[in-house]
């Protein structure tokens, strides 16, 4: 059976790519950044060379300066050392500062573009990807790749430099010497292939079960009032503790493969040492080697084996960094399905005139609409109404081409929406969606949030139609009142109003209130439908919803069945028909006249005169 932490777990199943292909993104990304990055390596290559010049200067002492008393050199060759450590020291500083930026620029540029990647997503995107896992890819895969480009792009390039200059400054004193230091570097490096092998997947397997733990951990925060009400803590807890718990098991997985290996990384890697002294020994014995040399020799043994006993860290870096570079390129790579179209079509004028033609839309495979067509001509009122489920959501929905239709057509004002720039689109549509959603701001901020800089007027306007005004001036901190995340510390009603006055701040030709005032009372909606009515500028409205008061006076009715236009027509027009309206109504006015305690019949001749 799929569990949920499966169920939660199996939504991002990445397919582990060829490392090079990544290993060339990344240096793509870093390209900007050659000159500095130039600047850098000759400054670190400088820095290293002058370290490789040390046990030279060593040999000399013990060549010249001991077996001479030759203090004067003695004196010499320490200021040279001292000269040269502070040159390497002073090159080293700014080397690191270079390459840390460039990191930081590189993680910069690529989170810019990820979160404009993440902007840029069309609905279905959101309908299928996870907030948590998402936030794991902008927090811990780009610290993995600002590792990487760190540690494996600096410090990898650096011990590289050092073991080829430790190669040839060592075989310039005996290429014996450097061979039998090599011969450890052997078996090191078959180690570290195997190494490398292993540590991969255990660290793919880490960050992918971070993000699981993310998510869950993000989604239950964010309903937390919902576990609560269900008295579900335990049950959460012990979810959670279930991916915490893996999440700690794969990261000692992970830290049983490093911690396994390491120790005979180490033991094969100062192998190299008794090695050397032990030929280094017979060769100054035999008279070949003098011992000046056998003891620079020694200086450059561990320049020589400690980049090849450092490859371990370096495989591991690698492999974090790319399985983190793996995930950010699936993002950065993924196409938009609903885009600008090459060539844009914008109507001469924006009047809010819609037009449905035929439309068929599907979720995926569900198809939701079918055959819808209508019109709203500038300023008109159109109601949908239908039972839950049936698709008025979504209809409004491909009015902001949220979403691409199957077929058919959906025009603005003359042009097909497919056509038009998705931004002036959208800029001329005013949404109050059914799930109301404020920012962690300001009133005065949330309602001006369609036309950031809006005047003060405007927006109190906008509130006084939506009858917000009223609740907003008692608020204590009033328009600065700073409303929780989601618009916590409001009712529903109040979020609902705020919401209204957001859509309406600025102006749009198209207004669209989905399920609006659901959660206003009755009288409430009525000032705020006479608020909407008594507007210089009326825009083409679309009402969606349940109670027939909030319809009665549109301009047309469409009574969505199934995906399907059942009817549509004025309130009357519909009455008369006795189908599904009809009955919706009567099944209203049923429930009044039982409240009231009179009998449905004439309490609805009444109504049906309004
Ligand atoms: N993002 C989505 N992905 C897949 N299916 C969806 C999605 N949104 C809605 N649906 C499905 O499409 C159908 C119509 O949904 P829609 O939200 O348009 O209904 P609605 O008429 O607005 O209902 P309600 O009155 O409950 O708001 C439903 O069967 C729903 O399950
Ligand atoms: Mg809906």
């Amino acid at each position: 059976m799929e569990t949920d932490a499966s169920r939660r777990s199996s939504r991002f199943n990445f397919r582990i790519r060829k490392p090079q292909g990544m290993l060339v993104r990344i240096f793509e990304r870093l390209s900007p950044y050659r000159k500095r990055m130039a600047v850098g390596v000759v400054m670190m290559l400088i820095g290293q060379l002058l370290r490789l010049l040390f046990p030279l200067i060593t040999r000399e002492v013990v060549n010249n300066v001991i077996p001479n008393r030759d203090f004067a050199l003695m004196w010499r060759l320490g200021g040279l050392l001292m000269g040269l450590t502070v040159v390497r020291l002073f090159l080293l500083y700014n080397r690191g500062m270079l390459f840390e930026r460039v990191s930081q620029d590189t993680i910069y540029q690529l989170r810019t573009d990820l979160y404009a990647k993440l902007q840029s997503q069309s609905h279905s995107f959101y309908d299928t990807h996870r907030i948590g896992e998402i936030m794991s890819r902008m927090t811990g895969d780009l610290e993995g790749v600002r590792n990487f480009i760190m540690n494996f792009c600096q410090t990898m390039c650096e011990q590289a430099f050092m073991f080829i200059g430790a190669l040839i400054f060592m075989g310039s004193i005996s290429w014996l010497l450097t061979a039998v230091t090599l011969a450890a570097a052997v078996p090191l490096s078959v180690f570290a292939y195997f190494f490398n092998k292993k540590i991969r997947p255990a660290h793919a397997a880490v960050r992918e079960q971070n993000a699981v733990l993310n998510t869950r951990t993000q989604e239950n925060i964010a309903g937390v009032r919902v576990v609560k009400a269900f008295a579900r803590e335990p049950y959460e807890s012990a979810q959670f503790e279930k991916d915490n718990q893996k999440v700690r098991n794969l990261h000692m997985n992970a830290t049983h493969i490093w911690s396994n290996f390491n120790p005979v990384m180490d033991f094969l890697s100062s192998l190299a040492v008794p090695m050397l002294l032990l030929c280094g020994g017979w060769l100054v014995e035999r008279g070949t080697l003098d011992l000046g040399s056998l003891i620079a020799a020694t200086g450059y043994v561990w320049v020589l084996v400690n980049p090849l006993r450092m490859l371990a860290n370096f495989v591991n870096v690698y492999a974090q960094g790319l399985s983190s570079a793996e995930k950010l390129f699936y993002y950065l790579d993924l196409g938009t399905t609903v885009k600008d179209p090459p060539e844009i079509e914008e109507p001469p004028v924006r009047l809010g005139h819609v037009k449905l033609d035929n439309v068929t839309f599907a979720y995926r495979e569900q198809v939701v609409l079918r055959d819808v067509s209508l019109e709203a001509k500038p300023g008109e009122t159109v109601a949908i109404m239908g039972a839950t489920g049936s698709g008025k959501t979504t209809l409004v929905y491909l009015l902001a081409r949220f979403y691409d239709i199957r077929s058919g057509s959906v025009m603005v004002d003359g042009v097909d929406v497919r056509k038009q720039r998705l931004h002036d689109l959208r800029r001329s549509i005013g949404f109050v969606m059914q799930d109301t959603f404020l920012f962690s701001d300001s009133i005065r901020e949330n309602v001006a949030f369609g036309q950031p800089g809006l005047d003060m007027d405007a927006v109190e306007s906008a509130a006084r139609i939506a009858q917000a005004y009223g609740f907003i001036e008692k608020l204590p901190q009033g328009w600065e009142t700073v409303v929780g995340e989601r618009g916590l510390g409001l009712s529903g009603g109040q979020k609902q109003r705020v919401s209204i006055a957001r859509a309406l701040a600025y102006d749009p030709k198209i207004l669209v209130l989905d399920d609006a005032t659901s959660a206003v009372d009755m009288e409430t909606e009525a000032d705020i439908q006479q608020g909407l009515a008594s507007r210089n500028h009326q825009s083409t409205t679309f009402i969606i919803a349940h109670r027939i008061s909030s319809v009665i006076h549109a301009d047309q009715i469409i009574v969505l069945d199934d995906g399907r236009v059942a009817e549509r027509g004025t309130h009357t027009e519909l009455l008369e028909k006795k189908g599904l309206y009809h009955q919706m109504f009567m099944d209203q006015v049923k429930d009044f006249a039982q409240i009231g305690g009179v009998s449905a019949a004439p309490a609805a001749d009444r109504v049906k005169g309004a």
